[in-house]
């Protein structure tokens, strides 16, 4: 399956992502994760975007559209991939569609108000990209990856300021993709409201269906 989850920050895309893609046996290509690699490592790109990603703006679409052609020419991307975070901008998604034929793309729903809690209660895992919620999905000791032990980090990004910025972006920039994917026939849409088991179970009948 080659499927996009689009949504606003903080809607559960990377929670919901990991676990059907290892379900699936694809991979789960999350932009977001890809940045974050490349700004933990100190690289020339991650430099070039650390300030940009903290305050919660886009990174330019040329090095995005680049991240993504490279990676879905990966052996593991060719029988399909979910993508988490990208396309973002309506150039993103006409550069999506010269790289490859999408068969779904579902559209996560939910209250600005849910989103706000949902961002300011996450704590993450950089390395894995695995999140947590302080409330929601508490990791088993406080703090700490369940996986690796490491140290959970609270996102720059979302500080107040960021998340407002973020969904400021969203809005202006991502949010007209849902009438284009509407348009290209491929758009399902999915309350993301529900706890994480109910939204995965809907999300898995979708993709089925
Ligand atoms: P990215 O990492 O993609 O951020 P995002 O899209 O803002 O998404 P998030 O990771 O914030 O949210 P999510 O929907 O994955 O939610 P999560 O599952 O973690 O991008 C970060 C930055 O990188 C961008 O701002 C930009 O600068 C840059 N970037 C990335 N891609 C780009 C692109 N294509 N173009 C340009 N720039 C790009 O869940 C959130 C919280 O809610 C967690 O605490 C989780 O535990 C909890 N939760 C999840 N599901 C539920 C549920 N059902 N019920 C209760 N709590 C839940």
């Amino acid at each position: 399956m080659k499927l996009v989850f689009l949504g606003p920050p903080g809607a559960g895309k990377g929670t919901l992502a990991k676990g059907i893609a290892d379900q699936l046996g694809i991979p789960h290509i999350s932009t977001g994760d890809i940045i974050r690699g490349a700004i933990a490592s100190g690289s020339d790109l991650g430099k070039k975007v650390k300030d940009i990603v903290d305050s919660g703006a886009l990174v330019p679409d040329g090095l995005t559209i680049a991240l993504v052609d490279k990676r879905l020419k990966e052996a593991d991307a060719k029988k399909g991939f979910i993508l988490d975070g990208f396309p973002r901008t309506v150039a993103q998604a006409d550069a999506l569609a010269s790289m490859t034929q999408l068969e779904k793309v579902i559209s996560f729903e939910i209250a600005e108000q849910e989103i706000v809690r949902r961002l300011s209660g996450r704590r993450f895992h950089i390395a894995s990209g695995r999140s947590y919620h302080v409330e929601f999905n508490p990791p088993k000791v406080e703090g700490k990856d369940d996986v690796t032990g490491e140290d959970l980090i609270i996102r720059k990004d979302d500080q107040k300021e960021a998340i407002e910025k973020r969904l400021e972006v969203y809005k202006a920039q991502t949010a007209p993709l849902i009438e284009y994917y509407t348009k290209a026939g491929l758009l399902v849409s999915l309350d993301a409201s529900p706890a994480p088991e109910t939204v995965k179970a809907q999300a898995l009948e979708i993709i089925h269906s």
